[in-house]
């Protein structure tokens, strides 16, 4: 579904790489999470699946990215854009309408969406997101919150086959976060949309997550499934990733030998650890 072979990238007027040598395979259905610290090229990884680099951000491209079968390079972006949806970082800057109900008729109307199906894309998006009651309001009046929600109605009702959101969740509570989250495993488990997401909240991310791509200095340190990637705990703390607090447990744990099983990646298999480790205790 989306192939990054050997690619590296370097904005004009940058002094190094943005991206170093990445080569990743993302397959249809998956549900990928990129984590890393600030400035490890998150960011401009998702430029480069939407087409954004080199597109409408120049600089020194090398390697190839294949998405839907498209060489992103020879794809123009609007080609792309049909196949991929994305939810930037910089949420004010994706907006382009004034009014809620109006963001998503713009995606809709410039995709060719026949009229009769926009009312029921408009109403079911718009409710899968949480924010029905928000569709005629003035996009300036919303909380940062309510405009990421805004921006990810206005990709499902496109109902793309990749969706790629860059912090989806950065200016929402807790509720709000994990509501996004279901709303992006229903549209991964019922529609097999394939999901990236750059996502800060690692436990919310690895409860959700089937893998996990962490990067470091424009370099891909790590990949795989979740449980793999958080198993190497000195390798995520060296690229500056707050593990899971309850990962660097597990790996004390290990290290003590009171526990030799995988790293928990939710609260229940985190409890599941806890049970087990007491229950040798009790031995
Ligand atoms: N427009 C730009 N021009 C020049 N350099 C840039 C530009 N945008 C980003 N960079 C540089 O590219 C590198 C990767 O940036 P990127 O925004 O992809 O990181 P990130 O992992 O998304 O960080 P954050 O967590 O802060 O969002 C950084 O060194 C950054 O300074
Ligand atoms: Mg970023």
């Amino acid at each position: 579904m989306i192939r990054i072979k050997g690619l590296s990238f370097r904005y004009s007027g940058g002094v190094k790489n943005a991206l170093s040598d990445i080569s990743l395979d993302i397959g249809k259905g998956d549900f990928l999470g990129i984590i890393g610290a600030s400035g490890a090229g998150k960011s401009t990884l998702t430029y480069a699946i939407n087409g954004v680099v080199p597109h409408y951000i120049r600089g020194d491209f090398y390697g190839e990215v294949v998405v839907s079968g498209l060489d992103t390079v020879k794809a123009g972006p609007e080609t792309l854009a049909r196949h991929v949806g994305s939810v930037l970082q910089d949420i004010d800057g994706q907006m382009v309408s004034s009014v809620v109900e109006d963001e998503l008729l713009f995606g809709l109307e410039n995709f060719g969406v026949p009229h009769g199906e926009i009312e029921s894309r408009i109403e079911e998006s718009l409710a899968a997101a949480g924010i029905s009651e928000l569709r005629s309001r003035d996009i300036g009046t919303l909380s940062g919150g309510q405009k990421q929600k805004v921006a990810i109605a206005a990709i499902m009702a496109l109902r793309p086959e990749i969706i790629v959101l860059d912090e989806p969740t950065g200016e929402l509570d807790p509720q709000s976060s994990r509501r996004v989250f279901e709303t992006l495993r229903s549209l991964n488990e019922e529609n097999g949309v394939t999901i990236v997401v750059v996502e800060q909240k690692i436990m919310l991310l690895c409860e959700f997550a089937g893998r996990l791509a962490v990067m470091s200095g424009g370099k891909l340190i790590s990949e795989g499934r979740v449980k793999d990637v958080l198993m190497d705990a000195d390798k995520l703390e060296g690229a500056g990733v707050n593990i899971p607090r309850v990962a660097t447990l597990a790996r004390l744990l290990r290290k003590k030998g009171l526990y030799s099983g995988d790293t928990p990646a939710d609260l229940r298999q985190a409890e599941a650890m806890m049970r087990e480790v007491l229950s040798d205790a009790a031995v």
